[in-house]
């Protein structure tokens, strides 16, 4: 027989141990999550010493970026909130040397242009390829230099590198020559159809390029670099809002899978050399000087001189239309704000049917629309709709122009245009 004493020694020793481990492996875990956890959350002080180098932090916790088997990361039954979010990082203030790479193009001219329009210091890296007329290129590039020649040494300063961005020697005399420490990098292939075609070019454009340029980023330790991805990496996705907490692993083109790539790529150099990256998913960007490869411009200049307007499907797919203004306010948050690894939507946040699009042309041109109708291609999506609440809390982005006023400014454009060498070259694709 035991004793009763001897019982409730027993049970108090087993309380007492149990409480223990309890206690003290919450304990553990609590300092080995916080130690973990705590360098991803630092936030970079964009104005500190280039060379610190932040932590790596978990590529599958897409957002708020935390580890695997963190007390803070969400469960399938317990979604993530904004309370477990990850700190804001302040906006580094006063002058930067920015290179834009694609910065004769659509997105890097404007882009260009608001960085000098500021005050900041721009080098351009482009090839000028032949994907669409180069004279629409040429004329981008008289634009920024005239602005930069209009700043009179107020800042603003301008430098061209006409080359390719896997071009070695050139990449090199840029870091070296222009040491620039933020870095926009938009040069790409772009367009999904010609993907198609020809992917060898894509993948060395994009994916190579893009390797180089974090390359160079890497060796001279820059302090942030922004990307451009693309909303066409969700393929098909059935979501509603497209987020990028989404697994985005099945592209249905070449172009989507080398942007995907491009942010894999830099998710390694962010791991590996703490790398600050950002990448920005553009949806279907349109505005003055816009690509006249892309839908919206292909319109307005159809409805405008009454060319038949190739329509893909009955109309009814959609678009997260979003007007270049508000990608351009996107992008420079993002090169201000040196996030160690991110990914953000950038998008109007809704989006417009192909026939409505095609309506509002009508109404801001004045003309009515020939419609031919074809199948859908390969390689199309049938919708885009952008979730941009991540940027919205991190960036502070939110898109202010409606399709109806962005497509009036754009036919504002292209009408002030007609006649001059570069409306041609639009009209004329
Ligand atoms: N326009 C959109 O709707 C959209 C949507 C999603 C993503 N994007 C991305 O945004 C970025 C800019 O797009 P955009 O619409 O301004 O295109 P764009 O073709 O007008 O600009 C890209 C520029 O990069 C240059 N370039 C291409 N390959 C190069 C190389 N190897 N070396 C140097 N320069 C090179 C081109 O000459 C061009 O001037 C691209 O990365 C594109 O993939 C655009």
């Amino acid at each position: 027989m035991v004793s009763k004493s001897r019982i409730i020694l027993l049970a108090t020793f087993v309380i007492v141990t149990n409480l223990v481990s309890f206690y003290f492996g919450k304990f553990s875990r609590f300092f080995s999550d916080y130690l973990r956890f705590l360098p991803c959350g630092a936030i970079m002080d964009a104005s500190a010493s280039s060379d610190f180098i932040p932590k790596p932090v978990g590529l599958d916790a897409p957002f708020p970026y935390m580890l695997r088997g963190s007390p803070l990361q969400a469960t399938a039954s317990e979604p993530l909130t904004l309370s477990n979010d990850i700190p804001i990082v302040d906006p580094h203030v006063g002058h930067k040397k920015v290179l834009v790479t694609g910065g004769a193009g659509f997105i890097g001219s404007h882009v260009a242009y608001a960085l000098l329009d500021r005050g900041d210091s721009v080098v351009v890296v482009d090839e000028m390829n032949d994907y669409y007329d180069v004279k629409i290129k040429e004329a981008n590039l008289k634009l920024l230099q005239e602005k930069s020649d209009s700043m009179n040494g107020d800042g603003g300063h301008l430098a061209i590198y006409l080359g390719d961005i896997n071009n070695q020697t050139l990449m090199r005399e840029v870091f070296e020559v222009e040491s620039p420490e933020w870095i926009c990098h938009l040069a790409a292939r772009a367009g999904v159809r010609p993907s198609i075609q020809n992917p060898l070019l894509y993948v060395q454009a994009n994916v190579q390029g893009t390797t180089n340029i974090l390359e160079y980023s890497r060796e001279y330790k820059v302090r942030n670099v922004v990307m451009a991805s693309s909303s066409s990496v969700y393929g098909e996705s059935q979501s509603t809002f497209f987020s990028e907490s989404e697994d985005v692993n099945e592209p249905v083109s070449p172009y989507a899978a080398t942007k995907r790539s491009g942010e894999l790529i830099a998710y390694s150099y962010h791991h590996l050399y703490g790398l600050n990256i950002t990448n920005l998913r553009f949806f279907t960007v349109y505005g003055p000087r816009g690509r006249p490869d892309m839908a919206p411009y292909k319109f307005i200049s159809s409805v405008s001189s009454g060319k038949t307007i190739e329509q893909y499907g009955d109309g009814s797919t959609s678009r997260d239309y979003t007007y270049i203004d508000d990608i351009v306010d996107g992008v420079i948050r993002s090169i201000d704000r040196a996030y160690p690894y991110q990914i953000f939507n950038l998008g109007k946040g809704s989006g417009t049917k192909l026939s409505e699009f095609i309506a509002l042309v009508e109404k801001h041109v004045g003309k009515k629309a020939n419609i031919k109708l074809l199948p859908e291609q390969p390689g199309d999506v049938p919708f885009t709709n952008a979730d941009v609440s991540k940027a919205s809390r991190y960036l502070g982005y939110k898109s202010k122009i409606s399709t109806d006023e962005g497509i009036k400014k754009t036919v504002a454009w292209f009408e002030s245009m007609l006649g001059e060498v570069a409306s041609n070259q639009w009209a004329e694709q």
